[in-house]
């Protein structure tokens, strides 16, 4: 086989990169080493930044998301007892979008189907060769036979756990990571939301935050030991502890139902520098991990995408190095602000082993100085609706 952008990974950055060139009519294959329904079956991100909405209306894919998806023009911090609104639409004019990780991978891959586009799911062992070279190319197994993609660049978009950046020589890779010491415990359920908008809750007790899927769909974390195991919490203790953590009037409020997904999330920065291996890309997840809070992840793979889709088609419309050349220095420029504003939401809204009394009101200070000045709230609101591409 023979396609221009060999893509491994059949994500949000990999399908999205994939409608892109496929619509610039650039082709490319995707592959995936696991089966479709078991990517739709992933329960991750919620919120879209406005620029990643832009982008997937740029990629045709954005109709279902304007019908069903819920733009929110502000979310609330909760602590010590009361929640404050962070206006996102006053403080910066614009909004974002409540609206599944799920469901837009759904949207791009009911898109690849009716555009034609190739995906390989169960590929076992894919490998990737000669990215160092002119003519990089991919293998993999299917049923026991072995496959060859030659291509013209590969995209590494297979998340944390692929094997692109792995196929990197450890020398040409710098990492950073920063490991968080508790992880998320999420649960979805059929129940109506405790509030229309997001609540962020800084409790003694732990983080927890209520977001949702749709206003009769409930997507609720709390902060739990890294340890732990969905086993030990019934939907009853969860329920009851993410009550705790909320303030009173949204605790009132708080409908109960049967979850039917739950799962434990660890939480970790990572980024790898650079992004760009001669004829192999990184994109999302393969080259940086943002812990979730203030709901980075899925947004900085679509600017991975922006920067990485321009540079192939200035280099295939016009034959000019100079997008693809700069890709990796634009990505991580945005990448950096996103670890460093994940990093720093976490860091407000948790309870750390060694948050202790004093932790607890350096933190409730600085929210309390957060939502009383507007340069503050402005600089928040600006990084949580997403900083320009
Ligand atoms: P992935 O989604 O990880 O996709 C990678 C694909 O590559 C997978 O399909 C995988 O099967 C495939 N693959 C892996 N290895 C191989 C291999 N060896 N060969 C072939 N294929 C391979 N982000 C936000 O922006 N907002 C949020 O609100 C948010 N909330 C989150 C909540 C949770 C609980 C979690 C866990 C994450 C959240 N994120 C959020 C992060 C977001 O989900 C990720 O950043 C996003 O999935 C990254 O997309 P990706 O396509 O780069 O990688
Ligand atoms: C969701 C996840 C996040 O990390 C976040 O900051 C907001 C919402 C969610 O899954 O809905």
């Amino acid at each position: 086989m023979r396609t221009k952008v060999a893509i491994i990974g059949s994500g949000p950055s990999g399908l999205l990169l994939g409608q892109l060139l496929t619509r610039a009519g650039i082709d490319n294959i995707i592959v995936d080493r696991v089966s479709r329904d078991y990517i739709l079956g992933r329960v991750r991100a919620g919120v879209l930044e406005w620029g990643t909405v832009g982008l997937l209306e740029q990629a045709g894919v954005a109709a279902r998301m304007f019908a069903e998806g819920l733009p929110h023009d502000g979310y609330s911090l909760a602590f010590d007892g009361r929640d404050h609104r962070i206006d996102l639409f006053a403080l910066t004019g614009k909004r974002v979008m409540v609206y599944g990780q799920t469901e837009v991978t759904r949207d791009l891959m009911d898109a690849r189907e009716v555009a034609g586009a190739p995906t390989v799911y169960e590929a076992n062992h894919v490998q990737i060769f000669d990215f160092d070279g002119a003519k990089p190319y991919v293998t993999y197994e299917k049923d026991g036979v072995t496959h060859r993609i030659d291509c013209d660049f590969i995209a590494g978009c297979d998340g944390f756990h692929g094997v692109s950046r792995k196929s990197v020589p450890e020398k040409s890779i710098k990492t950073f990571e920063k490991v968080y010491p508790f992880g998320w415990l999420g649960i979805l359920a059929d129940i109506p939301p405790v509030s229309h908008e997001l609540i962020y809750a800084n409790h003694p007790r732990g983080f927890a935050l209520s977001s949702m899927r749709s206003e009769t769909r409930s997507r609720y974390y709390i902060q739990c030991e890294l340890d732990d195991k969905v086993e030990n919490w019934s939907d009853e203790r969860f329920f009851d502890e993410f009550r705790r953590r909320l303030p009173a009037h949204h605790a009132e409020a708080l409908v109960v139902g049967p979850s039917f997904e739950k799962s434990i999330a660890p939480l970790r920065s990572f980024v790898a520098e650079p992004m760009r291996f001669g004829r192999l890309f990184l994109v999302g997840d393969s080259a940086h991990i943002v812990p979730p809070t203030g709901a980075k992840g899925l947004n900085l793979a679509a600017s991975d995408v922006y920067y990485l889709f321009n540079g192939l088609q200035e280099y295939f419309a016009e034959k000019s190095e100079a997008g693809i050349d700069a890709y990796s220095e634009r990505a991580l420029g945005r990448v950096w602000k996103s670890v460093r504003f994940s990093w720093s939401m976490t860091t407000l809204m948790h309870r750390f082993p060694d948050t202790g009394d004093f932790g607890q009101k350096i933190q409730e200070s600085e929210l309390d100085y957060l939502i009383h000045s507007k340069a503050a709230s402005t600089a928040m609101a600006e990084n949580y609706v997403g900083l320009p591409y």
